[in-house]
């Protein structure tokens, strides 16, 4: 059971993984160079993440304290959390260089204090990693791995918005380590922190690789989603929902991220296809899996430009309204969302574009607005990025607006002027008085 522990990084995953670990009972020491974000954590504990069930974690009264240097926030440590940004590369691979520039000033810390820290990195790395730069690099400064220091790769699966529960409830632990000693140490820990906890233990290289894969799998249920959902396009007699929810009644299959709608997006999947295609690149495996998913799912985007063209040309859509800009509710992230492209797209064809977004704190060209109400009223047409409490259908139904509902939040045919794909939006255009559309429950298929 470790009584003190580190978390360097306080971002998306670093904050809540702080408030996490610290229902363990142990001290949570934090660092973060950016102070102003410090403040803002301080001050609001987290609210500007709208991380469901952070609320509760933070009410807990835990033993949360924040340095301003990493030596005075790592001394007392027995394990410290690194969980700062691996940003892409041009090649598609993840730099290490945050990492490295904390791994120096530890290693500062060692020399001093002689301490044998386990320094768990829990950032998305490159295959290779841990065994080529980051070992080597502490090596450099005269430290001896599995001596001096030892390196553990945990890296978590979670999704912005979900980040508490996935961390409380994870499917499994991954853990790469080359010492028995610290993957004994960590495994206790998780044993008195989980209750009854999955874990796989694995080689560096494994582990690194084992991440990337979980989520290359995702990329290719999405993409494969889009090709069911391209081939059932024209058949007037084929429901693409319905097709693929049957294939993902096979248990081998499985429902979840079988659903005909957009490209992933977001902060990690599209970046880890990338660093998947860069591995084999360097390794000289063949690989066009990668880039036949990456090509639907550019495609999935082009094809909603297509029918953005056609809403304006045939339909004489001259305004549209967006409910979020992010790429997914509950979240202020809009890395890589195709909301946004669209919006550029749209604005490119000089269509009046409005959103309505609570989590974002960011402004952009089009006019956002307060309410779904205001949405509303503006737009010729609502396009629901997601679907949460700020969807309001009785506001929609009361000013009989079409809604783009990509994600089939709700089922066909009974919400009037709900419409999935192109053809629908004709059948919708016909109706003239829905004010008591019916409203039927979510779906809600991908978390
Ligand atoms: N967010 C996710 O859903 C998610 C999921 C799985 C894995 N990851 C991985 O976790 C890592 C962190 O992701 P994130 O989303 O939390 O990033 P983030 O950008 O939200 O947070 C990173 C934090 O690290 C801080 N930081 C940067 N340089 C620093 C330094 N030198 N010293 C101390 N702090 C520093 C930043 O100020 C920021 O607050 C990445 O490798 C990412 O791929 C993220």
């Amino acid at each position: 059971m470790f009584r003190n522990i580190s978390v360097i990084g306080l971002g998306k995953l670093g904050y809540p993984m702080a408030q996490f670990l610290s229902s363990s009972g142990a001290k949570i020491s934090c660092y973060d160079k950016d102070l102003e974000l410090v403040n803002k954590l301080k001050q609001d504990q987290g609210a500007h993440l709208h991380e469901r069930g952070l609320n509760n974690l933070v009410n807990n009264n835990n033993d949360i304290i924040f340095y301003d240097n990493i030596s005075d926030c790592v001394r007392d440590a027995e394990i410290i959390y690194v969980t700062v940004p691996t940003p892409s590369k041009l090649d598609g691979s993840f730099s290490n260089e945050v990492i490295l520039e904390i791994l120096n000033e530890i290693s500062l810390e060692i020399i001093k204090t002689k301490k044998p820290y386990i320094i768990n990195i829990n950032s998305t790395v490159q295959p290779g990693s841990i065994d080529d730069e980051i070992i080597p690099f502490l090596e450099s400064k005269g430290l001896k791995s599995n001596e001096n220091f030892y390196i553990i790769y945990n890296p978590y699966f979670v999704a912005l918005g979900s980040v508490i529960r996935n961390l409380e409830e994870p499917d499994y632990l991954l853990i790469g380590s080359s010492s028995i000693y610290a993957a004994k140490k960590i495994t206790k820990f998780y044993n008195s922190l989980y209750k009854n906890p999955k874990i796989k233990l694995l080689k560096f290289k494994e582990a690194e690789l084992t991440k990337l894969l979980v989520n290359t799998y995702l990329t290719t249920k999405i993409s494969y989603s889009n090709f069911v959902k391209n081939i059932c396009k024209d058949f007037d007699d084929i429901s693409d929902l319905r097709v693929l929810e049957s294939v993902g009644l096979d248990s081998r299959i499985g429902t979840k991220f079988m659903l005909p709608g957009g490209p992933y997006s977001g902060p990690c999947l599209p970046r880890d296809n990338l660093s998947l295609k860069k591995f084999c690149l360097d390794h000289n495996i063949q690989n066009s899996f990668s880039d036949e998913v990456q090509r639907i799912n550019n495609a999935t985007i082009e094809n909603l430009y297509k029918v953005v063209s056609n809403l304006k040309n045939n339909h004489k859509i001259k305004s549209f309204g967006f409910l979020g800009l992010g790429y997914k509710s509950n979240t202020q992230c809009f890395e890589e969302s195709y909301s946004i492209k669209m919006m550029n797209f749209l604005e490119s064809l000089n269509i009046k574009v409005f959103y309505y977004d609570p989590y974002l704190s960011e402004t952009f060209n089009a006019t956002r607005v307060k309410n779904f109400e205001e949405l509303t009223l503006n737009s010729d047409i609502i396009f629901l990025s997601y679907i949460d409490q700020h969807f309001n259908p009785i506001v929609q139904v009361k000013h009989k607006k079409k809604i783009w509902d990509l994600w089939y939040h709700f089922s066909d045919s009974k919400f009037n002027k709900i419409f999935h794909k192109e053809s629908d939006f004709e059948k919708f255009s016909d109706i003239s008085s829905d004010s008591s559309g019916n409203i039927v429950k979510l779906v809600n298929k991908v978390s």
